[in-house]
């Protein structure tokens, strides 16, 4: 015997390990009129989850998480469960419905069939997270073969003086977009060991900045040099920098997002990323979007 009904509050601590951390707040918001709160229970044991939301204004509706228990999958759940959230979200009045979800080697085939048969669009790559193996990569020539052009220099996170650093949040908004700033406020902070600051000509042009988001793993967050000055090599010899640092720590894993949605996909940094960095991943996780 089983059921799909909203989640209440006398049930939440029993489905929550159906959803990721980061969602389970919300379904304590369960009697929030934006929020979608699913569950499946078999003979009153909990089977499956589904947490959506409709967003910006009631107008989209994004499925945050779908999850169905291993002992309780190919039973038709998973289905029943998006059918059960679309249902909730058209009647909120969402007009285009989103569900974004993550190739782990496992689920792609059953979620693939799923959203096929309730009509969504074929699933679209919006990004990819890879994680490196650092050592295995420090062998490779290129890192350790460049020379920098006379007019540049590289300079350790710290050792830029607060003058220059003044002078550059003054012209920052007109140097790069704002999702490569400098001063982007971050839960975790530049790893001073591991970041660079590219300089022509006593002038800030780049930056790479880097933050360790485990003992063993640097997550390298932005890689910037000045429009002008790019396609010209200086934005791998940052990299190789900061690569070469981290051997130095002794840290060995490096992790970066590669973004491939229309509109922010960057396709040399895609080429590079495939010949240079993914020979060496240990974990590639691909997140995927699709709509209806
Ligand atoms: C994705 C997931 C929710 C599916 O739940 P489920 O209850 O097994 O789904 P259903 O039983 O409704 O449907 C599964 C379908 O996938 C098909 N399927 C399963 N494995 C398959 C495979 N390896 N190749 C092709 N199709 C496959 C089944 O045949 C079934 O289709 P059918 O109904 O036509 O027979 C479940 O696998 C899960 O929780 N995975 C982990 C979390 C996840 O990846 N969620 C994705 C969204 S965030």
């Amino acid at each position: 015997m089983y059921q799909i009904q909203n989640i209440d509050s006398s049930n939440v601590t029993r489905y929550e390990k159906l959803t990721f951390p980061r969602f389970r707040g919300l379904l304590r918001k369960e009697h929030q009129v934006s929020i979608v709160a699913g569950a499946a229970s078999c003979y009153g044991y909990p089977a499956g989850l589904i947490l959506a939301e409709a967003m910006e204004g009631g107008q989209n509706g994004k499925i945050h998480s779908l999850f169905v228990a291993p002992r309780y999958r190919n039973l038709g759940f998973g289905r029943e469960l998006l059918l059960f959230a679309e249902e909730k979200l058209r009647e909120m009045g969402c007009a285009k419905l989103e569900i974004g979800f993550i190739d782990d080697g496992n689920s792609m085939s059953a979620i693939k069939s799923i959203l096929s048969k309730c009509g969504w669009g074929e699933p679209e790559l919006d990004k990819e997270i890879n994680k490196i193996d650092v050592f295995l990569l420090g062998k490779e020539g290129w890192l350790h073969r460049y020379h920098l052009p006379p007019a540049y220099t590289i300079i350790p996170w710290p050792d830029l003086l607060p003058t220059k650093f003044e002078e550059l949040k003054a012209v920052e908004h007109k140097l790069c977009p704002g999702f490569a700033s400098p001063f982007k406020d971050q839960p975790v902070s530049p790893h001073f060991s591991t970041s660079f600051w590219l300089c022509r000509q006593e002038k800030i042009v780049g930056w790479v900045i880097t933050r360790l988001t485990a003992p063993d793993t640097l997550y390298y967050d932005i890689l910037f040099v000045r429009e002008d000055l790019q396609k010209t090599g200086r934005g791998v010899q940052l990299l190789a920098e900061a690569i070469k640092a981290q051997l130095r720590e002794e840290i060995p894993f490096g992790t970066h997002i590669v973004l491939h949605s229309a509109g922010f996909s960057n396709p040399p940094l895609i080429r590079f990323t495939e010949r240079r960095l993914k020979p060496f991943a240990v974990k590639t996780e691909r997140y995927w979007n699709s709509y209806k």
